[in-house]
This record gives structure tokens, C-alpha cells and sequence, in this order.
């Protein structure tokens, strides 16, 4: 399969946009793409179809997505890098107290302008075909400006999370970075808290420069080896099975996917030890 990041010269521009700065300080390429009105370089429109079937899949009481603690409070969800925050909102619509993150001021208007439309009239992207979306009540959504890396915004989320998703946040980080996401994910969430990852891109030569940056294989280096997400081939590098902050208990090819990832993503759900 072709890789549109690298042919297309849109997305050979998104990758010049990074050259020359270094790995923690990409967040201000990140923003400046926002700026200069060029997120349409990986916004895909809607939320994931994926997580939308998983989560509507495994939401009845004492399930992995049911949107309630057994304390009667509603599980709290972030979504890292979020964008236009279409899966936030999908996340609230089903019920799930939901955190949008993003270190573009821009792209957190996008995200609350977006939701005060979408939260009174739903599309019908947010629900798979026999989902009962009248009987569904709803969350919050709460959109945070702040860097993943840094702790500044954490103060105003309110504690750990119970879940976190992933879409295109991982690819987006420069390989450095791997082991930093992995290790804050773990900080993030509760023990037993999931950590929901739609894989992607999966056909990708890891080598290829980004972003998008090749994952194939580098979750579970990550997160249940406790690699560096890098050396992942090297039998010598860090990490070894069960090393890892997390355990993986789902790993599917989802049905429906973004067309981007159409027969390639994998769905992962990894569980903080
Ligand atoms: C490839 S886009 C994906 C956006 C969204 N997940 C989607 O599917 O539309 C990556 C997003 O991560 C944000 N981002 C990059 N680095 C970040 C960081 N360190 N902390 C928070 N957000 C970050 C960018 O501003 C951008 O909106």
C-alpha cells in the first residue's frame, strides 16, 4: 500500500513543518499547522467508527465501557491530542465524563465551537445502527489546552482517568518521545484504568519520517515490554514481555474503520497494572 504521508506533497509538507526543531519542542509546529488553517491535513470528519462500535459493544454493566463506576459516578475518559474533538463528544454521547487535550489554542476553539453544535443535534456518525442513542444519557465534555508532557493541565481535569484514547496522538510524536507517552499514560489513568488505542498507521515503514509515524508493533513494545517503542526488533533492546505498566486484554482488526486505516488498523484495549 502506498503511503500517502510520504506522495502526496501536502503531506511532505506537514513533515518539513518539524525538521529543525527538536522533539519536545513540536508542540509549536503543531500549533502553527492550526494557525495557518491546515488541520484538514488529518482531520477525517466524524469520530471513529471503531471506537464506536467497541464501546457499544462492551457497555453493559460490568463491562470494560460501561460508563459508570460501581460507585454510581460516571467513568472519566481522555482523549489526548483531540483535535476537532469528534471522539470526545462521542465519548459524552455515550455517557462517559469526557476530556478533550490539545496544545493548540486554535485547535481547542475548533473543538468547542464544534461541540456546541454537535451536543444539540447529535449526526448520526456518534451511534452504530442499533444503538438506542434517546434512552443513552450523556455526559460532560470539558476541552483543556495544554501540553500531554507537561502537568499544568491536569489541575484543571480533576484527577486520573478511568479511560484514554488514542487516534493519530502517537504517530504524531516524534519516535523520541515513545516511552514519555507511554510512561505518562500509566500516570494518567488509574490502576486497572484502559487505555484504548486505535493503531494506526499500521502500513507505515516504521523508518519513514513523520508524521504520521509508522506504529506497527510499537504498543505492545511500549506498554506491555516496556520498550522504548524504537529497538522494537532487537531482542537485546529494553523491555520484555511483561515488563511493561500495562497488560493488553483486547487486540481486534475493528470492521469499520476511518478509510485511511481501512484493513490495516488494529484496535488495542491495555489495562494499567
Ligand atoms: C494528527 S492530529 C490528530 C487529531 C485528532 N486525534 C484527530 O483524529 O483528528 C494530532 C493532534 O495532537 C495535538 N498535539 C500534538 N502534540 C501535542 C502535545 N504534546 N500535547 C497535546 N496535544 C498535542 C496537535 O495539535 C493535533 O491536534
Amino acid at each position: 500500500m502506498t503511503d500517502p504521508a510520504v506522495q502526496s506533497p501536502e503531506k511532505s509538507w506537514i513533515v518539513g513543518q518539524f525538521e529543525g526543531r527538536a522533539p519536545e519542542a513540536h508542540g509549536i509546529s503543531w500549533s502553527k499547522i492550526w494557525d495557518v488553517g491546515k488541520s484538514d491535513l488529518w482531520d477525517r470528519g466524524k469520530t471513529s467508527p471503531a471506537l464506536v462500535d467497541i464501546v457499544e459493544k462492551y457497555q453493559k454493566p460490568g463491562e470494560m465501557f460501561q460508563p459508570f463506576a460501581a460507585d454510581g459516578r460516571r467513568r472519566r475518559v481522555l482523549v489526548p491530542g483531540c483535535g476537532r474533538g469528534y471522539d470526545v463528544i462521542m465519548l459524552a454521547l455515550h455517557g462517559f465524563d469526557a476530556y478533550g487535550l490539545d496544545i493548540s489554542a486554535t485547535g481547542v476553539a475548533a473543538a468547542e465551537a464544534f461541540a456546541s453544535k454537535e451536543l444539540q443535534n447529535p449526526g448520526a456518525a456518534n451511534f452504530g445502527l442499533n444503538h438506542d442513542s434517546k434512552s443513552q444519557s450523556r455526559g460532560s465534555v470539558k476541552f483543556l489546552e495544554g501540553n500531554f508532557f507537561a502537568p499544568e493541565w491536569e489541575k484543571d481535569a480533576g484527577g486520573k482517568f478511568d479511560i484514554v484514547y488514542d487516534y493519530t496522538f502517537l504517530c504524531a510524536l516524534h519516535p523520541t518521545m515513545r516511552r514519555n507517552w507511554a510512561s505518562r499514560m500509566a500516570s494518567l489513568l488509574q490502576k486497572d484504568g484502559l487505555l484504548t488505542c486505535l493503531e494506526f498507521p499500521m502500513y507505515k515503514d516504521r523508518t519513514l519520517p513523520g508524521p504520521p509515524w509508522g506504529l506497527n508493533g510499537v504498543h505492545w513494545n511500549l506498554l506491555a515490554k516496556g520498550g522504548d517503542g524504537i529497538d522494537i526488533d532487537d531482542t537485546t533492546s529494553i523491555g520484555k514481555e511483561g515488563e511493561g505498566s500495562f497488560n493488553r486484554i483486547l487486540y481486534v482488526q475493528p470492521e469499520r474503520t476511518h478509510e485511511a486505516g481501512q484493513g490495516t488498523d488494529m484496535l488495542s484495549v491495555y489495562k494499567r497494572k
